[in-house]
């Protein structure tokens, strides 16, 4: 973990509201995996407690550089979404754990719903590097709520569904989940928490258990677990810090 601000090397508008942020690739990112996340602060005006987390979205090691994904919703992403090529931000970094999936599994089941993508990219990458099979679902509002799918690698399988029906299929994300009970070793999840209870209830269906895990987004004040504003609890109500045991928990250990 490490503090630094770092050169801007693009900010684009990339769909609907969602922004990428490339920067240059720190000696601390270049050590990080998939799962793990930055502070991020906008300006020097904002207290250090103040920063925004975001997961890294993906690293380039040939370009030496790394990317965020983020929504324009706030003051702090709105500043963000006016940084420029050239500019320098404040990063800590990186944060939490990487995800902590079974190398010896061979098909994994990835499902984002909404910004839940912006992490999934580079586990994905990750994943088929080592050969393995993925399939990953993405869920959206619409048809312009999707990330380009030509940014992902050719070697996903991915299925489309969107609230309205405007691009894939109609419905929630995990509708589609009963349709790789056969197939999947592993599920791995980023999206709202009203989606990862869905999944879970779902997946507890299943005749086999399959191990299944979730990524949790948080607000977080220090990503260090100091202030314990990022506590989720779990199934049997003890305080779980999604900065420094997470963000990735078993949906088994949180949910019933
Ligand atoms: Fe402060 Fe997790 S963000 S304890």
């Amino acid at each position: 973990m490490n503090s630094e601000k770092i050169e801007i090397i693009d900010n684009l508008n990339i769909y609907g509201n969602t922004y990428l942020l490339t920067m240059k690739q720190s000696c601390s990112i270049s050590k990080s995996s998939p799962g793990q996340f930055i502070m991020l602060f906008p300006n020097d005006t904002f207290e250090p407690l103040l920063g925004r987390p975001m997961s890294i979205h993906r690293v380039n090691a040939k370009k030496k550089t790394f990317s965020i994904l983020y929504h324009k919703v706030g003051q702090g992403t709105l500043l963000i979404s006016k940084m420029k090529k050239g500019d320098y931000i404040k990063i800590i970094g990186p944060l939490g754990n990487p995800i902590p999936y079974n190398r010896k599994a061979n098909n994994f089941l990835l499902i984002a719903g909404g910004i839940g993508i912006a992490p999934l990219v580079w586990f994905a990458d990750e994943l088929i590097s080592a050969k393995k099979n993925v399939v990953l679902l993405i869920g959206a509002r619409n048809k312009n709520n999707i990330f380009p799918l030509k940014k992902l690698q050719e070697e996903i399988e991915i299925e489309v569904v969107t609230d309205d029906g405007s691009e894939g299929s109609k419905g929630f994300v995990t509708d589609k989940l009963t349709n790789y009970t056969d197939w999947a070793d592993e599920i791995c999840l980023c999206g709202p928490e009203v989606m990862f209870e869905s999944a879970n209830k779902i997946i507890n269906s299943f005749p086999n258990q399959i191990p299944a895990y979730a990524l949790f987004e948080k607000e977080m004040a220090c990503g260090l677990g100091i202030c314990y504003g990022c506590a989720i609890k779990d199934k049997n109500n003890k305080s779980r810090l999604v900065c420094t045991k997470g963000p990735t928990f078993n949906l088994s250990e949180i949910y019933n």
